[in-house]
């Protein structure tokens, strides 16, 4: 039998420790305040979107810098996936990033592919994710969730844009040409729906698989079609070489080739001569003088020494976002309905102009037609003013 003094004190201990863990479980907000903010950066670092990644990590460190390098008073803490544009590895990975590193965010993709694989992750598992690229129509229509937030576009919107523009210059017949996946059949798609309603013709749908490069049969069946415009979806390092061979072939003489502005977006050091006088539409253009727009350029130009792009832009919103809803709920992650509300209701001083979330926490955003000249895609008008996509079946 133990001395009453020894049970005291372990009465006295048990009641100590009871009471820390009452403090502990009353108070789970205290404690995720003073931790860092765990944010999962799941993007493209090889391979032909390797760029791409690369600005949209430049650009959300930038707007978090300027934040103080924290975000609603917590530290940040960084993981980093090489996603390498493959769907197949995108479970596995997202799963890393929620189950071993615990992250409280995961900011990705590029590729529409991963991003589908990605947000059903972070919908199984209720994690926050914010896309800052990937533009697959369904995230945000059919599959949308309370969770998952896109600071970028959806595919269909840029096509939608270009198929009027050149419905409206009288053009009568055009080919689309692609990769093979979510993103380039819905940027073709929206073109063909605005091309065709506005009185043109897509006279030929051509494919190839995601991320081959290999264009001349199609170049060839282009010229032999002659098309009044061509269409075309690529990004990144196939997008340098699509618009090289197009113009190497001749193309680019007697058949305009236009296309979302990734076509020329970040590649246009690359692309040189072969993409000048090139029209495209976007939701952001170089020349874009807006005081946003202007500090961003001149902040990101002293960060990083080169020029941002379109890519850096949807990074720096991502992060942007995040610290909207971070900030409304002083930074207690625990409070997710709160914090989604305040991201959903964000309205956001972006480089590319004004830019709020319709209900599927998609961009309503102007899109713009631009022009190649020299080193720039230079602003030309607005294509699509407060463009929105409709519901399609997003019930939130
Ligand atoms: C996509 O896969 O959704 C995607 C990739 C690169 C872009 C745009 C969209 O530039």
């Amino acid at each position: 039998m133990k001395p009453i003094g020894s049970l005291r004190r372990i009465g006295a201990m048990t009641a100590a420790a009871m009471a820390a863990g009452a403090l502990l479980l009353a108070s789970p907000a205290l404690s995720q305040q003073q931790g860092k903010l765990k944010v999962g950066l799941m993007l493209p670092y090889t391979g032909t979107y390797a760029a791409l990644g690369n600005a949209i990590t430049n650009g959300f460190k930038l707007a978090i810098e300027e934040n103080g390098g924290k975000v609603a008073g917590r530290e940040i803490e960084y993981f980093v996936v090489d996603d390498e544009s493959d769907p197949a590895k995108a479970p596995e990975n997202a799963n890393k990033l929620i189950k071993r590193d615990n992250v409280d965010v995961m900011v990705g993709t590029v590729h529409s592919g991963v991003a589908l694989a990605m947000a059903k992750v972070a919908r199984d598992n209720n994690t926050l994710l914010i896309i800052p690229n990937a533009g697959a129509d369904d995230i945000t229509g059919p599959l949308c969730a309370a969770n998952v937030f896109r600071t970028s576009f959806s595919n269909s919107q840029m096509g939608i844009a270009m198929g009027k523009v050149m419905a409206d210059q009288k053009k009568k017949t055009a080919v689309t040409i692609t990769w093979k996946y979510a993103a380039g059949e819905e940027s073709t798609g929206g073109f063909k729906e605005t091309f065709e309603a506005g009185g043109g013709k897509v006279v030929k749908e051509l494919f190839l698989p995601f991320p081959q490069v290999e264009f001349q049969p199609l170049l060839t069946e282009i010229a032999a079609l002659k098309p009044d415009v061509v269409y075309a979806f690529f990004a990144g390092g196939g997008a340098v070489k699509f618009v090289k061979d197009y113009a190497a072939a001749g193309l680019n003489k007697t058949i305009p080739l236009v296309g979302p502005g990734f076509l020329t977006d970040g590649t246009l050091e690359a692309q040189g001569d072969a993409a000048q006088g090139m029209l495209t539409t976007l939701h952001y253009a170089d020349g874009l003088n807006n005081p946003k727009n202007n500090a961003f350029r001149a902040a990101y130009m002293k960060a990083y020494k080169s020029e941002p792009d379109v890519y850096a832009v949807q990074g720096y919103d991502a992060a942007q976002l995040l610290i909207v809803g971070m900030n409304a709920v002083k930074g207690d992650t625990g409070k997710r309905a709160e914090l989604v509300a305040a991201m959903g209701a964000a309205k956001i001083d972006s480089p590319r102009g004004s830019l709020a979330l319709n209900k599927g926490h998609n961009p309503i955003h102007d899109i713009y037609l631009r022009k190649v000249e020299g080193k720039e895609n230079k602003y030309v008008s607005v294509a699509v003013k407060n463009l929105t996509d409709p519901p399609r079946g997003c019930k939130l």
